[in-house]
């Protein structure tokens, strides 16, 4: 691989290979390779400390891999120009002085990348920093107003490409809902999103496509949709009888498990299958119930949870 090295024609928006990023003798990235679609929204999901903010400074340029690459439209991220109409960022800290105002801050980022100071008008209405609020402070912001001027920052150039770092922190539920809006709908005018997040159920419906780290590591790569849908149902049922309805499950093909007391549940079979199986023998079934898994467990049964 030489530095020179594009994918010309690269329909990914951003192509990660082999990533590894160490700190002395912690590995932050290890080894790690995906793809952000265009026209897509993305969501970089792992506990804290998997990862993420590391692997996403390296993507644009920010931190500097030890081994491997990335690449934002075919250019390699450590060569890449600042280009305010391709990429977008916003990632703590965001740079801004604290005893600048938050306007103040926006029109000289306007400045260096050679935009209009009309823009600057634009993105603090787009990301609801009132003219007060552009007045204040950025020491004085709250979380959530620097989570707006951080946005405002990466939509400036109204870029092709944007890099959140996890981009709803700090946000109320309005906001979230404010942002969803603003990300899907970028997405549909053909606009690329990379955002990170340790909340795989929030952003579930902001997402097309999931990249999920553990430890540095990939866990999973692909459409939110697949996920899920592998997410395996799980039958409920309260019997007296679990021992009995046990044996049946097994010779059927499914599986169980005992939950507290006499709650037994059944992977493999589905809900009509085992009520089938318990009146065929004459087993009294008290409750049936279909528990599908969510999101979030999918999440924990791919990381096996955020404990360390
Ligand atoms: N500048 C640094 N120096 C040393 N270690 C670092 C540095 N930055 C990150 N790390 C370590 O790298 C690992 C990954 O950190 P990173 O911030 O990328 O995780 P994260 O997935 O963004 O977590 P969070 O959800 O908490 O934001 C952690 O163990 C962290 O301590
Ligand atoms: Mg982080």
């Amino acid at each position: 691989m030489t530095s020179s090295r594009t994918f010309a024609g690269d329909p990914a928006a951003i192509r990660v290979e082999g990533l590894t990023k160490r700190y002395g003798r912690r590995t932050a990235v290890d080894d790690l390779s995906f793809t952000v679609g265009s026209g897509r929204v993305t969501g970089f999901f792992g506990p804290n400390g998997a990862g993420k903010t590391t692997a996403l400074k390296a993507v644009v340029g920010l931190a500097r891999p030890t081994a491997g690459r990335a690449f934002v439209r075919g250019t390699s991220a450590t060569t890449i120009r600042p280009d305010a109409r391709l990429l977008g960022v916003h990632i703590e800290p965001c740079g801004a002085h604290p005893g600048r105002t938050g306007r103040a801050h926006l029109r000289s980022l306007a400045a260096l990348a050679g935009l209009s100071r009309r823009r600057v008008g634009e993105v603090l209405e787009l990301v609801g920093l009132e003219e007060e609020a552009a007045k204040l402070r950025v020491g004085k912001y709250s979380m959530g107003m620097r989570q707006r001027l951080g946005l405002a920052a990466a939509l400036l150039g109204d870029p092709e490409i944007l890099v959140l770092d996890e981009p709803v922190n700090g946000l109320d539920p309005q906001g979230i809902r404010w942002l969803r809006t603003l990300l899907r709908d970028r997405a549909a005018n053909g606009g690329t999103v990379l955002l990170s997040s340790h909340m795989l159920g929030e952003a579930a419906q902001t997402v097309d496509d999931v990249i999920l780290i553990d430890r540095g590591r990939l866990v999973h790569e692909g459409a939110i949709r697949d996920l899920e849908r592998s997410g395996e149902s799980v039958v409920v049922v309260r019997t007296a009888e679990a021992e009995r309805l046990s044996g049946l499950v097994a010779r059927a093909g499914g599986r169980t498990k005992r939950e507290d007391g006499d709650r037994l549940l059944v992977e493999g079979l589905g809900v009509a299958e085992v009520a089938r199986l318990a009146h065929r023998d004459g087993v009294l079934l008290e409750e049936i119930v279909q528990r599908t898994a969510s999101l979030e467990d999918a999440f924990f049964g791919l990381t096996g949870g955020a404990e360390r």
